[in-house]
């Protein structure tokens, strides 16, 4: 391909995908197919790789992240970022709408919107290009998170059409959807990290995120409400959402031009009770004047725009009585105390229980069984219990005593000075706790044991094959195929699974093992430090917090775990079963073997996570590419590496190497 044919075929694809953005992402109209998306898309991300200087910062191939930012710097607002004044009732809209009838001596139009709980972002565009996004912050400056927002789907980089200002800036909400929120509660929970409470927060937590790869990943989504530019590009506030939706901007449908005050009573009404069928979150609707010369003249008071109001919805509340307490146990032994109520309509869903978080919450509340409770849902998932009616309690209710022992194993249960939560201490006996391990043990970031899930583990338990997970490595084909629902073929995987992982990295099973606040990262830490489990079994407390980024509590929590015997003969049977359980050398070592060396990697891998091999080619010195080009040097192929792959390497004519190749070659 010539260099004019290849800058060609840049623009060409770069303005197909563009157009296949802004229609799933912005219409929620997809016209192609997620496969095809993505072919187009690794074919422009080969180009770019052969002909760097085609590559645009606005290209698509730019969203999926991975600029790494230390520290967001502060920046000044070019227009501050005001805050809108809030009413909770119809009698205060009223006022609203009559100070401004009153100031402009007429009857005027107003634009109602949704106003979406999420982050405000300002984002400035010169020449119709995305320069800068920048946090609400103090309202004068904030923080410039660029590299974050450009992640955005639905954000144009490039804005569509033409007639925009030189430079101009839109204001919007970021949110989380919350399908994708979900999601990504559902995938911690997987991994038994803690649950996010909430999209905001978590949208809010996200955008801080030093890795914009992470963000990408997230699937954030942004609402745009409002423009500024040295000129107007509208007469209206309508007219200006109207003109930035045709620029690409992703303006909210449910807005409404309203002419009368009984219009916008009915929009409030509407959207208060239709906020459950949204798929994100909302705490209210904004009510702005629609023409832009009445605001100019409505002018602002200190905080806060004269010819805009927030209408906050209440938090949906609802009667209900306390049953029955129950206690949870969960993977790291937290109990965690739950309501059981009788069923109530609340914010769309039935309501049959609700969190107390824990012991000091059940205190504070005086909660007494049979209470009359007030149960609200805000922005958490879960609801929670805000007040007891006290006027309905009984004069012999009993209050509620939480438990001494636990509900699962009759330990007695733990409560340490600084946390908040019970705990049951009985970590090898208590089964959610065992179980909670083990499902710990074989998932994706752990072990990642191929053909063995939750549900099976909990099998193998209740058959009592398992104690421990040591003895996943004990398991014989007889065994297994004696338990209901197995066949020949799953026996066989489960066993070929477990055999594989045998290969799984030291960090990784050192995460797997379940050491209380030993997470991926301190996992690899420690392995990095120590090398292997018998150094780090024997490192004392002051050994331990030299390591950078780990502090007293993982100390102490390590030499906890090290220091139970059980947990010594374990760690001594998976030694035995040929886990690994040092660093592999060669990978720790830097070099610079593969200088000037470009490699695809693909597949997946025995020894090490994709990640992990993609890593080790930078070690020593090489560089990752993500498409085959025939400037190519290598492809590292693991299993079930795509055969479009395959054969493009070998059309053209480049080398395709296996791990262990890719072994020998580094360590020379
Ligand atoms: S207009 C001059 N419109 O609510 C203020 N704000 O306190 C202009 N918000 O921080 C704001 N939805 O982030 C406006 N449709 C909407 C909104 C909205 C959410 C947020 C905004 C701001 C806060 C107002």
């Amino acid at each position: 391909m010539t260099n004019q044919e290849a800058k060609a075929r840049i623009t060409a694809l770069s303005a197909e995908l563009n157009e296949h953005n802004y229609k799933y992402y912005v219409l929620s109209e997809p016209s192609i197919s997620d496969f095809q998306f993505d072919k187009k898309l690794e074919e422009l991300i080969a180009l770019e790789a052969e002909f760097p200087e085609f590559l645009s910062s606005e290209s698509p191939s730019q969203r999926v992240g991975g600029t790494i930012t230390k520290e967001f710097p502060t920046v000044k607002h070019q227009y501050p970022m005001l805050s809108l004044g809030n009413s909770y009732s119809k009698e205060e809209m009223q006022e609203f709408m009559a100070r401004i009838t009153k100031a402009l001596e007429r009857e005027v139009e107003y634009v109602c919107e949704l106003k979406f709980d999420g982050v405000a972002i300002g984002i400035r565009y010169v020449d119709g290009r995305m320069t800068q996004a920048i946090t609400r912050g103090d309202g004068v400056q904030g923080d410039d998170i660029t590299a974050n927002i450009r992640t955005i789907r639905s954000l144009p980089l490039q804005a569509n059409g033409s007639g925009y200002p030189k430079e101009f800036e839109v204001r919007g909400e970021v949110y989380f959807p919350r399908d994708k929120f979900e999601q990504l509660n559902r995938d911690r929970e997987e991994i038994g990290e803690p649950l996010y409470a909430n999209p905001r927060n978590t949208a809010s937590g996200t955008l801080k995120s030093q890795d914009s790869a992470v963000v990408a990943s997230r699937g954030l989504d942004c609402f745009l409400y409002a423009t500024m530019a040295a000129e107007r590009i509208a007469d209206t506030h309508y007219g200006s959402l109207m003109q930035l939706k045709e620029w690409g901007f992703k303006v909210s449908e449910h807005m409404r031009l309203c002419k009368t005050p009984e219009e916008v009573f009915a929009f409030l009404e509407k959207w208060d009770t239709e906020r459950f069928k949204l798929g994100f979150d909302i705490d209210g609707v904004v009510i702005k004047v629609n023409s832009l010369d009445d605001q100019d003249e409505l002018g602002f008071t200190a905080k806060s725009p004269r010819w805009a109001i927030a209408y906050k919805f209440a938090s949906e509340q609802a009667l209900t009585r306390l049953n029955e307490v129950t206690y949870q146990v969960g993977r790291t032994g937290a109990i965690t105390p739950v309501a059981n109520l009788e069923p109530v309509l609340l914010a769309g869903t039935t309501v049959k229980r609700a969190s107390l978080h824990n012991a000091d919450q059940i205190a504070k509340l005086d909660l007494h069984l049979g209470d009359m409770v007030q149960v609200e849902k805000g922005g958490e998932i879960i609801p929670k219990i805000v007040g007891v009616d006290l006027k309905q309690r009984k004069a012999n209710a009993e209050p509620v005593k939480y438990i001494q022992t636990c509900p699962e194993c009759s330990t007695e249960l733990v409560r340490n000075e600084d946390e908040a939560k019970h705990f049951c201490p009985n970590e090898l006996g208590c089964p959610p706790q065992v179980k909670g391990k083990m499902e710990h043990f074989i998932s994706r970031k752990a072990m990642n044991v191929d053909g063995l899930g939750a549900e099976t583990v909990q099998q193998f338990y209740d058959a009592g094959l398992l104690e421990n997970v040591a003895d996943l490595y004990e398991l014989t084909y007889e065994q297994i195929i004696a338990l209901e629902r197995m066949a020949d073929l799953s026996t066989r995987n489960i066993l070929a699974g477990l055999e594989a992982s045998k290969q799984v990295p030291f960090p990784r099973v050192l995460f797997g093992i379940g050491i209380r606040f030993v997470g991926e990262t301190v996992a690899k830490k420690l392995a990095k430090h120590f090398k292997n489990i018998d150094a780090l079994m024997i490192a004392s407390q002051e050994k331990l917090v030299a390591v950078d980024e780990i502090g007293e509590r993982i100390a102490e929590s390590v030499l906890q775990f090290f220091a139970d015997e059980r947990n010594q003969r374990i760690i001594q049977r998976l030694k035995q079963h040929g886990l690994k359980l040092e660093v592999t050398e060669s990978i720790e070592l830097t070099s610079n073997k593969l200088e000037g060396k470009s490699f695809v990697v693909s597949g997946v891998f025995s020894q090490f996570s994709r990640d992990e091999i993609k890593a080790a080619v930078e070690q020593h010195g090489g560089k990752n590419v993500s498409s085959i080009s025939k400037k190519t040097d290598y492809v590292l192929a693991g299993d079930k590496m795509g055969p479009s792959k395959l054969q493009k390497a070998e059309e053209l004519g480049v080398p395709i190497i296996s791990e262990e190749d890719f072994l020998v070659m580094i360590a020379g």
